[in-house]
């Protein structure tokens, strides 16, 4: 039985795409088998930043309205066998409450035939957001050192904690040596403390990130990134291997 993992945010633009992308490729080349779900239904990214914008036709509100197969809007990908990929719709027709609800028992029904459904959410917690929480998925809240995103991923761990979430883990993205050293930035004990989450993994400030997404290219696939490496040990981690969290990020 695989697992269901949403990756969420209080506060929007902090990584939850990035991340959820990131983390998909090196799950992939672990050997897993991973369906990866865009749930920002009104404004969906994760084919951009897949690189996979050119090839996404049907997306899973053609799945709920019966308008194509399943096999016609899951995607797989052509360079990291074992990724695939379902897209949010580009125009959002169905309620949305409706919807996030048809992809929380979508994802959970997935995890017959895939190591890991990892799903991409909207940033905040609506109240028709909160139907994808429930007790068959796990959640990752990405933060980022500053206090409004630390405070808000506290608030959606508590939400998703409330509906029967147990497994909850923390990613701090962008994380800067050079701003913490000069106290531009809470260090990693402060965000940890203010967000009252396990800590999983700590992604590093990387200049390709938006670079990646211009030039239509996988910020995994870029071997100068600094935040690939992340995404393997948070790969391994979710996985279940030990990785010290400090030592190398
Ligand atoms: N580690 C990083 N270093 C530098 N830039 C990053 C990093 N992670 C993400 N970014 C950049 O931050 C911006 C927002 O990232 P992303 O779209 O993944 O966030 P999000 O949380 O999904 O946003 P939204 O809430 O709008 O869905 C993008 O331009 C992305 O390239
Ligand atoms: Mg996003």
């Amino acid at each position: 039985m695989g697992k269901v993992i949403l990756f969420a945010s209080g506060k929007g633009g902090v990584g939850k795409t990035t991340l959820t992308a990131g983390i998909g490729f090196a799950l992939a080349d672990l050997g897993k088998k991973v369906l990866l779900i865009d749930a920002d239904i009104r404004l969906r990214n994760l084919d951009l930043v897949l690189g996979a914008h050119d090839r996404t036709i049907y997306d899973i509100q053609d799945i709920y309205f019966g308008r194509c197969k399943e096999e016609m809007a899951v995607l797989a990908s052509t360079s990291h066998p074992g990724l695939h990929f379902l897209s949010a719709p580009l125009v959002l027709t169905e309620d949305s409450g409706k919807m996030y609800s048809f992809i929380r028992d979508y994802a959970v029904k997935k995890t017959s035939s895939y190591d890991y459904v990892l799903v991409d959410c909207p940033a905040g917690i609506d109240p028709d957001m909160k139907n994808m929480f429930c007790r068959k998925v796990g959640l990752i809240c990405v933060a980022t050192p500053d206090i409004a995103s630390v405070r808000d991923a506290e608030k959606v761990a508590y939400e998703a904690s409330d509906e029967g979430v147990t497994y909850i883990r923390l990613v701090v993205n962008r994380v800067s040596k050079k701003a913490m050293r000069r106290n531009k930035s809470p260090d990693i004990d402060e965000v940890i403390d203010g967000t009252k989450i396990q800590l999983i993994g700590l992604v590093p400030e990387d200049r390709y990130a938006a670079y990646a997404v211009n030039i239509h290219k996988p910020l995994f696939d870029i071997k100068k990134s600094h935040a690939r490496i992340t995404f393997t040990n948070i790969a391994k981690r979710i996985d279940g291997a030990e990785k010290s969290l400090y030592k190398k990020f």
